[in-house]
């Protein structure tokens, strides 16, 4: 039996698979764990369930020396340190597939709200401003037969650019396949939405220059990670006129204080990192992390594992 922390408690009855074989700490707050905290449960542990928000890095693993199996609830792995955990022959492990076209939907509702200023409608309605129908009121931008743009064509972006089609959208994307240089994209695209990993090379990847090619009427969607795009960057075209608006389920900083600047311009739509929060997508998630932590316990390749090669690699080696 191994002692395994879940730094938070996660939708679903998966927890209770985890709970049947090994000696199981969750974390009790519906708030993450201080620094200090991870770093005291983690270090007892020999398995780690981590939700995004927390930071496995260099130092937390190095700080643990029981660790043999991190499984992050959550497709996204920029918050652990990968290059650390192979080192020590870790298996890391992911949710893929599980959340894709649950996100996928909601990078649409992003979409579409943004597009159709549903949100500011809603409040339009609720402040008692609605008098009567009006031509002009509250006009923006189809999504249909319009050009969507999709950064990164892979699980998530793929299942985008299904829907757009029934929107009758023509869809560009950058890639190795038929796609085109981001600049291009840019400038070609009424929508823009990003659906790339946060790497050292996607870090800022739509700045001044990006935002300064889109066109003046374009939308930026971002369900990928907040730092891909330079949040003062954004700013500065929200308010300059340079795009007509964004809508953001991801943040930089995450989460955004409510006296953030950002909030302040014009034309943005934001959400608190909710895009794969589904009933289903979330206990979906919960068994396949569930089922990573088991394999990477037993010693046995995990199912969905962001650096397979750990695994072997600390086996030759020792
Ligand atoms: C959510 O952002 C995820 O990476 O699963
Ligand atoms: C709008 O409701 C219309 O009938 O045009």
């Amino acid at each position: 039996m191994a002692r395994c922390f879940v730094t938070r408690s996660i939708p679903g009855p998966a927890l209770e698979r985890l709970a049947a074989e090994h000696e199981v700490d969750v974390w009790p707050g519906r708030l993450m764990p201080k620094r200090s905290q991870l770093l005291a449960r983690a270090a007892e542990a020999d398995g780690l369930l981590s939700m995004l928000t927390d930071r496995i890095d260099r130092d937390l693993i190095e700080a643990c020396p029981r660790l043999v199996a991190i499984s992050n609830y959550a497709v996204g792995w920029d918050n652990v340190d990968i290059a650390a955990a192979s080192a020590r022959g870790i298996p890391v492990g992911h949710t893929p597939d599980v959340l894709t076209e649950t996100t996928a939907d909601f990078a649409f509702a992003l979409m579409l709200a943004a597009a159709r200023r549903v949100v500011e409608a809603d409040a339009h309605v609720r402040r008692g401003a609605w008098m009567t129908w009006e031509p002009g009121l509250l006009l923006g931008h189809d999504v249909h037969g319009a050009t969507l743009g999709i950064v990164g064509m892979g699980r998530i972006g793929s299942a985008v650019a299904r829907r757009a089609e029934g929107f009758g959208m023509k869809v560009i994307h950058t890639g190795r396949e038929g796609g085109v240089p981001l600049a291009e994209l840019c400038g070609r695209s009424d929508f823009v939405s990003l659906h790339v990993p946060l790497t050292p090379e996607t870090r800022g990847l739509i700045g001044e220059a990006e935002l300064r090619a889109m066109r003046p009427t374009a939308i930026l969607v971002n369900t990928a990670r907040g730092p891909v795009v330079d949040p003062a960057a954004l700013g500065r075209a929200l308010r300059g006129g340079w795009i007509a608006g964004a809508a953001l389920d991801v943040t930089d900083p995450e989460p955004l204080p409510a006296s953030h600047p950002l909030l302040e311009a014009p034309g943005l739509v934001v959400a608190p990192h909710v895009a794969s929060a589904s009933h289903g997508a979330r206990a979906a998630m919960a068994e396949r992390a569930v089922d990573n932590l088991l394999s990477g316990l037993r010693g046995d390749p995990m199912p969905h594992c962001v650096n397979p090669k750990a695994h072997g690699q600390a086996r030759d080696e020792g």
